[in-house]
């Protein structure tokens, strides 16, 4: 299985637009675009997973994602989502010209994005339906994270509304969980023999920035001690030291031999 780490910064990208914080101006720093990834069983049929706001640049600098062979053929089969926050979602508008899509999420999700889906009907009749065992030879398992919905959402639609995702293919698996605000039941044991945990890297620690504990994401400092597993973490927001190559922080989170990709990281598994 082919995994691509297309973007990895959290809502917002990095640098954040409307932010001036000595992180977001330090030029030394390279940019990250926000959280998705790109899966594929046989490197010619790829599934989006998450689609942020940035997928069209995202898709200009990955060679397996563009268009061909035919002119107007697409690798691109369909999109999967972990939630229906905007910096997972967004990207979806931005396909509106694809004539087919497959797009997977749990029920809650599909029903927020309704509003998504009355646009893009109006362009191409997609498929829109609940995560399948299995796509393209690669099995699919979810655990349910949290009922957190957007701020947009005010729907009662019951979860859940976020989940993490364990992909297999060949005997290979990897987990991707970018946005979990605690360690759901059972995390452990959905996550065992992965070769990769993918998890919500927003925050390093717990008081990084104002209000952090509302947004619900787990930092760093407390997975790396509670979860006894090979992780990387991902959506990592423009507070978050470990950008920094040379902070402490990233180092002592790489001393555990767990990874902080750049974008544009592939994996084999
Ligand atoms: C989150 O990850 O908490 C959300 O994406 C926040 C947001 O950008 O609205
Ligand atoms: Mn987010
Ligand atoms: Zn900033």
């Amino acid at each position: 299985m082919k995994v691509i780490v297309l973007g990895t910064a959290a809502g917002g990208g990095f640098p954040q637009w409307n932010c001036a914080c000595p992180t977001c101006r330090n030029p030394d720093l390279q940019p990250r675009t926000q959280d998705g990834l790109a899966i594929s069983a046989d490197g010619k049929n790829w599934f989006l997973v998450n689609a942020s706001p940035d997928l069209r640049s995202q898709i200009l600098a990955t060679p397996e994602l563009h268009a061909g062979p035919g002119s107007r053929e697409t690798p691109i089969r369909g999109v999967l989502l972990t939630d229906a926050e905007l910096d997972h979602t967004l990207g979806l508008l931005l396909l509106r010209e694809a004539e087919t899509l497959q797009v997977h999420a749990p029920p809650a999700v599909l029903n927020a994005l309704s509003r998504f889906r009355d646009i893009t009907d109006r362009y191409h009749a997609w498929t829109w339906s609940p995560i399948p065992d299995e796509l393209d030879g690669i099995t699919i398992r979810t655990l349910a994270v949290s009922d957190k919905r957007p701020r947009y959402a005010d729907d009662p639609a019951p979860g859940p509304w976020v989940v993490a995702y364990r992909f297999e293919h060949h005997g290979g698996s990897f987990v991707y969980a970018p946005c979990v605000a605690q360690l759901p039941e059972g995390f452990e044991q959905f996550a065992a023999g992965a070769t990769y945990v993918l998890l919500d890297g927003t925050f390093h620690s717990a008081d990084e920035m104002p209000g952090q504990t509302v947004m619900g994401h787990l930092p760093i400092a407390t997975t790396i001690e509670q979860l006894d597993l090979p992780l990387a973490f991902t959506h990592l927001n423009n507070t978050n030291p470990v950008i920094d190559p040379n902070s402490p922080e990233r180092a002592a989170v790489e001393k555990h031999g767990h990874l902080i990709p750049d974008d544009g990281t592939r994996w084999e598994i």
